[in-house]
């Protein structure tokens, strides 16, 4: 199986790094290991929730910062949510383009990653009525004031190419409240540029818990966690943050050649020696760090043994390191690609999970609020 063990390669590398004293490990969230401690007390009592935007093929990016992490909560036997996020696709986008293809390629990239369908329910929620009705109640608990203040929606709006802003884009993040609260998810794991978010779901958990109390001061909401991932930033070949939207990403399903061809035209330095350095040389580091990752060793080690080998010796190095890390998940990808039926049913079972449990919310929530 091509699911990766329990202590990540991340997690190994920052234990080797760690002793060192040289490069600090990478940084976790505060509490993340009393979380991860959480979920191996009672794994089944711990909900997480993660999710995507169906806009490409996932890359390495997402796999060591976040899929990773998903198939190692799932191995501890916490119960898993992955929502597919294809009404976020169209806060930016007049089009859904190939919304569909993306859809179905996303749930390839985290079947071949190793997340299970018959352990995690894996749905695009625009599938789930009652979830995207609770967007309704939660709107009402934030202040216009509030959506315009939102980090990651400003970035959103700057970077984004369209004339003006509508509703959708402003109203997302409550809307990702739902797709968070439906399955009062505890632990979601997230990236950084996702933690503003995190905050808009659990205050809406919280007013709406305030507002609408079950008897005996209870809510029905939980306040959800972030799980922040314990791996370091990856760069893209243009030595910008590494992300679908800007074109300098090595897709996880990229062939051997195009991994190659990326990699060969990833932007280095004109100093010779590899060294790690991440402060002072972020684009050689995060070539070592990617090698590194995907042999499960220290970055450190890696920078000694290629020297003064130069970037050439460096990206192949990072080229053979990533296409055999990548090797079996290629493999399993390409077999399960040959059945897009199977990939369509793991969606349809995934949505009609997602569906019952959305219901039941719903259901509740109506009752609290008093409606008929
Ligand atoms: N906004 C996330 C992104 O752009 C995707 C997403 C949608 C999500 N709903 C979520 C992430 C719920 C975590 C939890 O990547």
């Amino acid at each position: 199986m091509t699911a990766p063990a329990i202590q990540t390669p991340t997690a190994r590398a920052a234990a080797q790094t760690a002793p060192t004293g040289a490069a600090p490990a990478p940084a976790a969230a505060p509490g993340t290991a009393a979380l991860d401690e959480a979920v191996r007390r009672d794994p089944v009592g711990q909900r997480v929730l993660t999710g995507d935007r169906p806009t490409g093929p996932l890359h390495l990016g997402h796999y060591f910062g976040t899929l990773q992490n998903r198939v190692r909560l799932q191995g501890l036997g916490a119960e898993m949510f992955v929502v597919i996020a294809d009404y976020q696709v169209i806060t930016d986008r007049d089009i859904a383009h190939r919304l569909a293809e993306h859809t179905e390629n996303l749930v390839l990239d985290y079947l071949a990653t190793g997340i299970d369908p018959e352990r995690a329910t894996i749905f695009p929620h625009s599938a789930v009525p009652a979830l995207n009705q609770l967007l309704l109640p939660f709107l009402s608990l934030v202040s216009v004031a509030e959506l315009g203040r939102n980090p990651t929606v400003k970035d959103e709006i700057a970077h984004s190419s369209q004339a003006t802003v509508n509703g959708l884009m402003f109203t997302y993040p409550v809307h990702q409240a739902a797709d968070i609260l439906f399955c009062k998810a505890h632990l979601v794991p997230v990236g950084q540029d996702q933690l503003p978010h995190l905050e808009v779901a659990r205050t809406v958990a919280r007013r709406f818990n305030e507002r609408y109390p079950l008897p005996g001061g209870t809510g029905v909401f939980p306040q959800p966690e972030a799980l922040l991932s314990a791996a370091p930033l990856l760069l893209g070949t243009d030595g910008a943050k590494m992300s679908k939207s800007r074109g300098n990403s090595i897709p996880l399903s990229a062939d051997e050649d195009t991994t190659a061809r990326l990699i060969r035209g990833a932007k280095t330095d004109a100093e010779r020696r590899i060294g790690y350095d991440p402060a002072d040389r972020p684009e050689v580091s995060s070539l070592v760090l990617l090698a590194a990752l995907c042999q499960g060793r220290a970055p450190e080690r890696i920078a000694e043994e290629i020297g003064d080998g130069g970037a050439a010796a460096l990206k192949r190095t990072v080229t053979e390191s990533v296409n055999e890390h990548l090797r079996p998940i290629r493999a399993r990808r390409a077999e399960l690609a040959a059945d897009r039926g199977y990939i369509r049913q793991v969606l349809r079972d995934g949505a009609e999970r997602a569906n019952a449990v959305a219901d039941a919310t719903l259901t509740e929530v109506r009752a609290v609020m008093g409606s008929l």
